[in-house]
């Protein structure tokens, strides 16, 4: 049967990317029932609307959603900083609960996974204003952490890398200043980890961490950290592998009581729209994570290395999809 997708092209170089993905995965011999969302920064110029309930009812309603880069261009004046990105990105991966957010990173001789928290943390939107707007204006913005959202990523965590060859896993974290949060990372780690006696552990504060993801990437085999310490880290973790344009990543909800979602790390790149260097490896890589996820490891695993083959003749960004498509 046909795997049903909530497709949502995205923007700038979005819709260009996503069509080359989904041609990957016909390519790869994967059926998919496509649905295609009209949600972005076109859809909000045109109505005002981000992310409707019945927008969100009906994708919860796939078995997965596979998703380009959203946002405006850099220094647009028309939408408000951060409306798409609060709006429909963060609010589908919430209201899904779509609590682990997997990156996997390859390139360069190099292999390894980041973890990251995907519903707490600064993310949250705890915090807020006083005297705004006066010269003693106040703002505050906290990061939530409960035991139940660090201990199902930090098991998580565990249980992937007990299915890698390495077993090692590396929390990271800033234990010696942020003493409530990092406590409670912290214990939980230790507390999960005496029921992992064959997972090797590591602990890195984060910028340490920065330190050793240049000079000595090949310590990571899985790495597990909060929501905002995960979102810079694996920026800096797909420039070391070679840039952050072929990282796919996954927003998963393990129980698979709601649709995961699937996209690139990167942005919307609308600068280069129309140009050869718009390019669909992170995205294909996300189409990949994706099948894998729907039990469709066979296609998912060839067309990674497909990717990689096609990658390795340096071609012209743009031609990638095109490439992937007919070596697959
Ligand atoms: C990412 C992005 C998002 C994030 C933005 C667009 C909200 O940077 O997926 O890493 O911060 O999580
Ligand atoms: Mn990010």
């Amino acid at each position: 049967m046909a795997h049903r997708v909530a497709v949502i092209a995205g923007d700038g170089i979005g819709p260009d990317i996503t069509a080359a993905a989904l041609k990957v995965v016909a390519a790869a011999g994967v059926e998919l029932e496509t649905t295609v969302f009209d949600v972005g920064a076109d859809r909000f110029l045109r109505d005002g609307h981000v992310l409707d309930d019945d927008d969100l009812a009906a994708i919860a309603s796939h078995d997965a959603i596979l998703k380009g880069p959203l946002g405006p261009p850099i220094g647009d004046k028309q939408i408000p900083g951060g409306t798409i990105e609060r709006g429909i990105i963060l609010k589908l991966r919430f209201a899904l609960d779509q609590y682990i957010n997997l990156r996997p990173f390859e390139g360069k001789g190099l292999e390894f996974v980041v973890i990251r928290e995907n519903t707490e943390g600064s993310y949250a939107g705890e915090g807020g204003f006083l005297r705004k707007g006066t010269p003693h204006e106040v703002a505050t913005q906290g990061s939530v952490n409960t035991r139940h959202g660090v201990e199902r990523c930090v098991r998580f965590a565990f249980e992937l890398a007990m299915t890698r060859q390495r077993r090692h896993l590396t929390l990271v974290h800033k234990t010696n200043v942020l003493t409530f949060a990092g406590d409670l990372w912290q214990r939980t780690f230790n507390e999960v980890a005496a029921e992992y006696p064959d997972v090797a552990t590591a602990y890195n504060h984060v910028d340490a961490a920065c330190i050793y993801f240049v000079e000595d990437p090949q310590r990571y085999d899985v790495v597990v950290t909060d929501n905002l310490f995960g979102d810079i880290l694996t920026d800096l973790a797909g420039a070391v592998v070679g840039g952050v344009g072929l990282a796919g990543t996954g927003n998963l909800n393990p129980e698979r009581t709601t649709p995961s979602m699937f996209e690139p790390v990167h942005g919307s790149a609308h600068d280069a729209l129309g140009t050869d260097k718009v390019n669909a490896a992170a995205q294909i890589m996300a189409a990949a994570l994706m099948l894998e996820f729907l039990g469709e490891a066979d296609a998912g695993a060839r067309i990674r290395k497909t990717v990689s083959s096609v990658l390795a003749t340096n071609p012209v960004p743009s031609t990638i999809g095109d490439a992937v498509a007919a070596a697959l």
